[in-house]
């Protein structure tokens, strides 16, 4: 690892299918900072926890997804590849912030209120230790920058507050992290109802686009998507749906939103959904063909989950002594 570069740190749960959102929001703006940066991209299996989850396919979809990172184009010789649960210092430094973290603020988490909302029968003490768990997985690394979608932001915030904290009653110990978030596609929103972003746990498949739909579903769910009550195909604060497919359309095709707007200028929804979706059959299936690959190769992916939870360990080891020397732990004598 490189001393001199900033570290990057980001994560996504494997719950369920991984949406256009989690790709466009997040994943798509990883791979270009492997190269600047030292870069950690992390399996967030533990955060998957907080919901009700069959063991067996968390480990399928743990696995898959960790396919899925590279088909994205996470070079593991580039970037630290790991599984959260492979580097127990995750779950250690959470329990030490859990000590300056206060009931108030994890209370008012609004991810914390929706998830207790649609969980009310499992409001779970790890529901609500959530963003202190997303914290540790951010301070461990002495992180600087963490590229996520906007409804994240929030809980970076968080991470910021207990880092300044911790800082403030221990002496200097974390970097205080930033959130990257990008102008366009960081909060794409559900197909259906664009009030809300799309989501994993939407139970409306028509509202939700998977990465490894196929390319017939793909279209059938644009076409089937909402549209604002006139016909023109223009970005704006009042066209919420239309915006949404514009930005999609943008981020998949490259073309600006104005090309864009100009070249849908007097054509009806239709012709521009099937674009829209042929925009994205052409980002995802290759990246579906290399995943698949990719998943049927557990030597090369256990090789690479190896060496991601060594160089992870190495450096989580280093933050979590210094902590636990901060805070008055005494030491393990060998
Ligand atoms: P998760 O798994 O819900 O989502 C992963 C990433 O995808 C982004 N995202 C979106 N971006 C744009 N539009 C959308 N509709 C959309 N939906 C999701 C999210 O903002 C996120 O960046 N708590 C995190 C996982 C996590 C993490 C971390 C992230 C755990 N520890 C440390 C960064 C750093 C989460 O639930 O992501």
């Amino acid at each position: 690892m490189d001393n001199v570069k900033k570290t990057v740190f980001s994560g996504v749960q494997p719950t369920g299918k991984i949406t256009l959102g989690n790709y466009l929001g997040a994943i798509r703006n990883w791979t270009p900072l492997q190269d600047e940066y030292n870069c950690l991209y992390c399996v967030v299996d533990l955060h998957s926890l907080t919901v009700a989850q069959v063991p067996a396919e968390l480990r399928k979809n743990t696995m898959d997804l960790v396919a899925l990172y590279i088909a994205c184009g996470i070079d593991p010789n580039k970037s630290t590849l790991f599984i959260q649960s492979h580097v127990h210092q995750h779950a250690e430094l959470a329990w030490i912030l859990d000590t300056v973290a206060y009931i108030g603020e994890l209370n008012r988490m609004t991810q914390f209120k929706d998830k207790s909302r649609k969980h009310a029968d499992n409001i779970n003490m790890g529901l609500m230790n959530y963003p202190v768990l997303m914290a540790s997985d951010i301070l461990l690394y002495q992180t600087e920058l963490v590229p996520i979608g906007k409804d994240q932001t929030q809980h970076l915030e968080l991470a910021r507050d207990l880092a300044e904290r911790f800082n403030g009653r221990y002496s200097d110990t974390f970097a205080v992290p930033e959130a990257l978030t990008y102008k366009s596609g960081s909060s794409i929103k559900s197909l259906q109802d664009t009030s809300v972003k799309m989501s994993k746990s939407d139970p409306n498949e028509n509202a939700v686009v998977s990465l490894m739909d196929d390319k017939d579903a793909i279209a059938r769910k644009f076409k089937r998507a909402v549209t604002d009550c006139d016909t023109a195909v223009r970005f704006a604060e009042d066209k919420a749906a239309i915006s949404n497919l514009l930005t999609i359309y943008s981020l998949c095709s490259g073309e600006s939103i104005e090309k864009a707007e100009f070249r849908f200028a007097g054509k009806g929804y239709g012709e521009f959904k099937q674009a829209v979706a042929d925009a994205v059959i052409a980002v995802v299936e290759p990246i579906q063909a290399e995943q698949k690959r990719l998943a049927a190769d557990k030597a090369y992916l256990e090789g690479v989950l190896k060496q991601g939870a060594e160089q992870a360990g190495r450096l989580a080891r280093r933050t979590l002594d210094k902590v636990y020397r901060k805070v008055g732990l005494v030491g393990r004598f060998r």
